[in-house]
């Protein structure tokens, strides 16, 4: 039988019984009585951080957790991971997701445990943790913070972060004034939990419920409710039945299937363009490597039937209230493997709403009346970006998802904020905003710049949206028409390094086409001219991040840590 327990996992000394020996003459120094000891062992991944407000309520979360694996007649242990909030992480969390990837997954293999709990919610903790898990191998169960509830300011509902863009923009417009934009700040993010909005952190925890990783309703219930600690007691409890069987492992949940069907749930919810990067690194780790024309197609077949900011009108409670994920799934069931299995043994069909339980409500749409008849993005193809570039069509301009326009071009995210904003700068409405050296290798870290700001004398002449382009990423509470991660990226050589500010850009979403004007002999005469590459870091993390990142279209994790290394 295998070791379980205190007895997994042993330090080497070449003496396996001196091993369990000293461990336990250590841990009794924190007062374990052998009865607890003897117990099979969840682990608890603490992200608690006071650099991460959004993980404000994690150690109300851990008490629940603890209380139900111990129920259940199992010892649960607490231990520290890598904690990442999007406004403490400099330059870009994106460049630190891999690295609580690797601690999560190394803590999780190095740790006696049977199975682990893992807390996460902020936008690149759980896909870290899903990272972790699958490739540590042991049988895991998530439990998202939940997102806040929403704010209030002169009458009008606020959330975190698409009303942070919209009222900084109109502040920049002059619209308000300084004091009222600091009295906003106050409103913005009025409780614990993830952004409310359908930015990242909500979009990862609905992926994180419809892959199977964690349990049937949990990823929409505010952060603040009673019911989050509820199903925190169950996901302990849970753990400690998985810690006694042994499975199932998350690569036994995260089959083809279940891709498949976050793919569906990714474009159906009017999801954030960072959850494709995400799924596509999560399905690398489980040995299934998403392929970005069938999530293309499947957005031509699944409309988006959630009516949340930033695609729609509301917040993540009322998308709770209206009946989470379990309720959406109803509406695309035909669309979905319901076959797929869950934590609890069973199989995801059994987790919809029944229908004795449905209501009458108007934040998930039916099927025949869905809020955009395609899904939330686009994948483009051309000779701007031979691998790929996402759209997020759902939060875009319709009169400009078609558009031609001269380019007027950004070198990096430093040009960007240097000339933005000048007043003699060459620009119109009807151009395109070019933005490079913003990709995982460029920036470093692929940061969240690709949302470029309307150039102040455009905004305050009353410009809301312009066909904007780069390597970079965008804020999943973002709007606007913005492609974004361009693959091959400028940095590495792609042809975006090519274009100049001037050439004319056409950008055909219908089409799926992203094309640059300008003739091959003249492309091949600048490329044969290009300056030279970037040199990459020379120590510590970023030269490993820059020597192993793999670009958007494979996730952005790095090559050794895929399935099969
Ligand atoms: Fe943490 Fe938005 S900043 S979820």
């Amino acid at each position: 039988m295998a070791a379980r327990g205190l007895k997994k996992d042993l330090t080497s000394y070449g003496d396996a019984e001196f091993s369990l020996f000293l461990r336990k003459a250590f841990i009794k120094a924190a007062g374990y009585s052998d009865d607890a000891l003897d117990r099979p062992i969840v682990g608890i991944a603490n992200t608690h951080s006071d650099f991460n407000p959004c993980h404000g309520n994690v150690p109300k979360i851990i008490e629940a957790v603890k209380r139900g694996v111990m129920l259940a007649g199992a010892l649960p242990m607490v231990f520290p991971t890598i904690s990442l909030h999007e406004a403490f992480s400099h330059p870009t969390s994106m460049l630190l997701r891999n690295l609580m990837a690797m601690d999560s997954e190394e803590m999780i293999r190095a740790q006696p445990m049977d199975s682990v709990v893992l807390v996460g919610g902020c936008d690149k903790t759980l896909p870290a943790q899903m990272m972790g898990a699958i490739s540590a191998g042991k049988p895991a169960v998530i439990i998202p913070v939940g997102p806040m509830i929403v704010g209030h300011h002169k009458g009008e509902v606020l959330g975190a972060c698409t009303d942070c863009r919209r009222l900084w923009g109109s502040f920049r417009a002059g619209k308000i004034d300084a004091a009222e934009i600091e009295a906003v700040s106050g409103r913005l993010a009025p409780s614990a939990g993830t952004c409310m909005v359908m930015g990242t952190a909500s979009t990862m925890a609905l992926i994180t419920e419809a892959l199977g990783l964690a349990i049937p309703g949990s990823a929409a219930v505010p952060s603040v409710h009673a019911e989050r600690l509820r199903l925190a007691e169950s996901a302990g409890h849970l753990a400690a039945a998985m810690a006694v069987s042994g499975g199932p492992k998350p690569r036994e949940i995260v089959t083809a299937g279940a891709i498949r069907n976050a793919m569906v749930v990714l474009q159906s919810i009017g999801g954030s363009t960072n959850g494709i990067i995400h799924l596509s690194a999560i399905a690398a780790r489980a040995g299934h490597p998403i392929d970005l024309d069938e999530f293309d197609k499947l957005g031509r077949q699944v409309p988006v039937l959630v009516d949340l900011k930033p695609s729609g009108r509301f917040y993540m409670e009322h998308f709770h209230e209206a009946g989470g994920l379990p309720r959406l799934m109803v509406e695309l069931a035909d669309l979905l493997d319901l076959d797929a299995p869950t934590l609890g043994g069973g199989k995801l069909g059994d987790s919809l709403t029944k229908p004795a339980d449905r209501f009458p409500q108007e934040v998930i749409r039916p099927r025949n009346a869905p809020l955009k008849r395609e899904g939330a993005m686009a994948v483009l193809r051309g000779n701007l970006c031979p691998r790929g570039a996402v759209i997020k069509q759902s939060a875009a301009s319709e009169r400009l998802l078609t558009h031609q326009g001269r380019a007027v071009v950004f070198e990096s995210v430093e040009d960007l904020a240097a000339r933005i904003d000048d007043p003699d700068l060459d620009v119109a409405a009807e151009d395109v905003l070019v933005l490079r050296n913003t990709g995982p290798v460029g920036a470093p870290g692929m940061p969240e710049a690709g949302y470029l700001p309307i150039p102040r004398k455009l905004a305050t002449a009353g410009v809301t949206d312009m066909v904007r382009i780069s390597d970079a990423r965008m804020s999943g509470t973002a709007f606007g028409t913005i492609v974004l991660h361009i693959a091959p990226e400028s940095a590495v050589g792609g042809p975006l390094a090519l274009v100049r500010t001037g050439d004319m850009i056409r950008l055909d979403v219908p089409g799926r086409r992203l094309e640059l004007l300008v003739d091959e002999a003249e492309l091949a005469r600048r490329r044969d001219n290009a300056v030279p590459l970037p040199a990459l870091p020379q120590r510590g993390y970023a030269r490993l991040f820059g020597r192993s990142v793999l670009q958007a279209d494979e996730g952005c994790d790095f090559d050794f840590l895929q399935a099969g290394g």
